[in-house]
């Protein structure tokens, strides 16, 4: 079977891979009807997320059928359809339990203080071949999988796989409450989905930052008021728009590929800067194969959170869903610390959500549908990464299909409902 398959920085392929096989009684082998590609897959491409190891399967967004259960599997038959939290919990031990999946002392094969164990990640997350192929081994299929009613299509199950759930992961950590203003920090996918959760959670103005103009348009299509940090200081900005009081809460949907900005008023304080910057980076990702522009790293690492903390009322809260590895220290701890601000931040505990996303979806409240912008089929993934890598115009969340691309409805933001979609 095919997959996309991690070689090096800066090198990925389409390979011929062995099909999976059961190898523990929790274990399931699901098909593939729809997998993608997410910013994270991105940082282990560009090599801004170092430690993984060649030969991994790309991807940890899945929906497909069940084709296989071990005997510990008891919930799940043979045919069922499924979608497949990107993190992996045993479902019994007490992170578990309190539902903190994302910290599961069962999951990682390399022990209990490992870290996260996810689909297609580093050395240190398993490693656990992904979902970008034809079929996949999943693990404690239990509780990773979660089965889908018929009326919550592959297209809007993609997204509960991973995004739409750090989105709303990301609203729930920063402490949104009705009527309280949120600035979300990146307007790719998994930022759309923070703005259209802190929008259903109450919150009474959402910003959104970025520079990419399609994405900037679709947050504000949402009803987010959009700053470009291009064109604007966003700090400032942020603070002339509230009154100088500046957001009670940040969400960080960016991750250790940040940028500053390259024109604009803020662009003279990133000159000053520039070599702080260049550090950082040099520290994170010892090892970059950018080939031209393809797989370059973002040029910023601590911008996204020293733009938070200075736009952040005092005593605000700050939620970091913004992928950084552990090679990388740069926070400003002492600017945070002096605000009183709350910080909260982690991997996405996406089995605690799942259930919650797929009942609101069934509702018709929230069409996460509406995001996606591309489908493509697993075959033509590696034009889809670099098309989706370089944020060319319109390329916002890419699905990877089996079969052949079809366009989805015109992509509106995930929450308005599309006249086209099955959900009513
Ligand atoms: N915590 C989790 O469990 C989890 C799960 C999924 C994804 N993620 C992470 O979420 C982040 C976003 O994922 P994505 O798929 O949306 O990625 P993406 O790369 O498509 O989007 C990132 C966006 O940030 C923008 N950006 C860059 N610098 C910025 C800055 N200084 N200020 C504001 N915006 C800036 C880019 O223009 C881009 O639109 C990634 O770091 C990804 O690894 C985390
Ligand atoms: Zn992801
Ligand atoms: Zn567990």
């Amino acid at each position: 079977m095919k997959a996309v398959v991690w070689h090096g920085v800066g090198d990925i392929r389409l390979d011929d891979v062995p099909e999976p096989q059961i190898q523990e009684p929790t274990d399931a082998i699901v098909r593939l009807t729809a997998s993608a590609i997410c910013g994270t897959d991105l940082h282990f491409v560009r090599g801004t997320f170092p430690g993984m190891q060649e030969g991994t399967i790309l991807g940890h967004e899945g929906v497909g059928v069940v084709e296989q259960v071990g005997a510990d599997v008891r919930n799940l038959n043979v045919g069922d359809r499924v979608v497949i939290c990107s993190t992996i919990g045993c479902g019994y031990c007490s992170y578990c339990r309190a539902g903190y999946y994302a910290q599961c002392d069962n999951a990682n094969p390399n022990g209990p203080d490992a870290g996260t164990a996810f689909f297609g990640g580093p050395k240190a997350t398993g490693p656990i071949n992904g979902l970008q192929t034809e079929r996949a081994r999943i693990p404690f299929a239990s509780v990773t999988c979660v089965k889908l009613p018929d009326v919550v299509s592959d297209d809007q199950a993609i997204l509960i796989s991973d995004i739409f759930t750090t989105g709303y992961f990301g609203a729930d950590m920063a402490g949104i409450k009705p009527g309280k203003t949120v600035v979300v920090f990146g307007c790719g996918p998994v930022g759309q989905f923070a703005i259209a959760s802190a929008l259903i959670m109450g919150a009474g103005r959402v910003f959104a930052v970025d520079r990419v103009p399609s994405r900037l348009d679709m947050a504000r299509i949402q009803g987010a008021e959009v700053i470009n940090f291009d064109q604007e200081d966003p700090v400032a900005t942020l603070k002339r728009l509230t009154g100088g009081v500046g957001p009670d809460c940040a969400i960080d949907a960016v991750g250790v590929d940040a940028y500053h900005a390259s024109s604009g008023p803020a662009a003279q304080q990133a000159q000053q800067q520039a070599e702080q910057f260049q550090q950082e980076v040099k520290q994170i990702a010892p090892d970059l194969n950018a080939q031209g522009e393809q797989w370059t790293p973002g040029d910023a690492p601590s911008q996204v959170s020293e733009w938070a903390i200075q736009a952040l009322a005092k005593a605000g809260t700050l939620s970091i869903i913004g992928v950084y590895p552990m090679t990388d220290t740069f926070f400003p701890i002492g600017a945070a610390m002096n605000k009183n601000l709350t910080l909260r931040m982690g991997n996405c505990n996406h089995r605690k959500y799942v259930p919650m996303l797929i009942d609101m979806v069934q509702s018709g409240a929230v069409n996460p549908a509406n995001i996606l912008t591309q489908m493509e089929p697993v075959t033509a993934a590696l034009d889809a990464y670099k098309a989706f890598a370089d944020h060319q115009p319109g390329w916002i969340k890419v699905e990877l299909t089996p079969s052949d691309p079809s366009m989805p409805a015109e992509p509106t933001g995930p929450r308005e409902v599309s006249r086209d979609s099955s959900v009513g």
